[in-house]
């Protein structure tokens, strides 16, 4: 079946099943392999982009629940206001050990910024909870996305 999914800003064209998961859409029908595959049932955060901006476990997320919402990867994300700090704060804090999660963690913490602009600890906690590191890079996540609000005009 034939779908037009709006990603990135670009209209792109898929014939695949309805059922899907959009990660193997994104993955293997349009080479966008940014997005990862980690256990595929919405348990680990690899695999997550944005939908209309919120962050979203393709994996689980089939190609025909999608419609017409925009679908950002990490690709494309340092062009939002939010994944450009969250891509700078990752540099300026070393955060990335293997890289494995990390699209999947910049997804999430972007998504966090882009709603709450000054998030407290707990709002960190809640937001990033459903993203595993096997490397544990948890410290540097957290203090990268507070480097990425100070950005946002507010010390502290
Ligand atoms: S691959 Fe989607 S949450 Fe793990
Ligand atoms: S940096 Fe290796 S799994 Fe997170």
């Amino acid at each position: 079946m034939a779908f037009t999914l709006k990603i990135n800003g670009t209209n792109r064209s898929v014939d695949v099943d309805g059922d899907i998961p959009l990660l193997w859409v994104l993955r293997d029908v349009l080479g966008m392999t940014g997005t990862k595959f980690g256990c595929g049932m919405a348990l680990c955060g690899a695999c997550t982009v944005h939908i209309d901006g919120a962050a979203t476990r393709s994996c689980i997320t089939s190609v025909d629940s999608v419609g017409k919402s925009a679908i950002t990867t990490i690709e494309a994300v340092g062009s939002t206001a939010a994944g450009a700090k969250i891509q700078k704060a990752w540099l300026d804090r070393e955060v990335v050990q293997c890289g494995y999660c990390q699209s999947g963690q910049i997804m999430s913490a972007s998504a966090l910024l882009a709603s709450n602009p000054h998030p407290t600890d707990a709002a960190i906690d809640d937001a990033m909870s459903g993203n595993i590191c096997r490397c544990g890079t948890y410290v540097r996540i957290r203090d990268a996305i507070k480097h990425a609000a100070r950005s946002n005009g507010r010390g502290d």
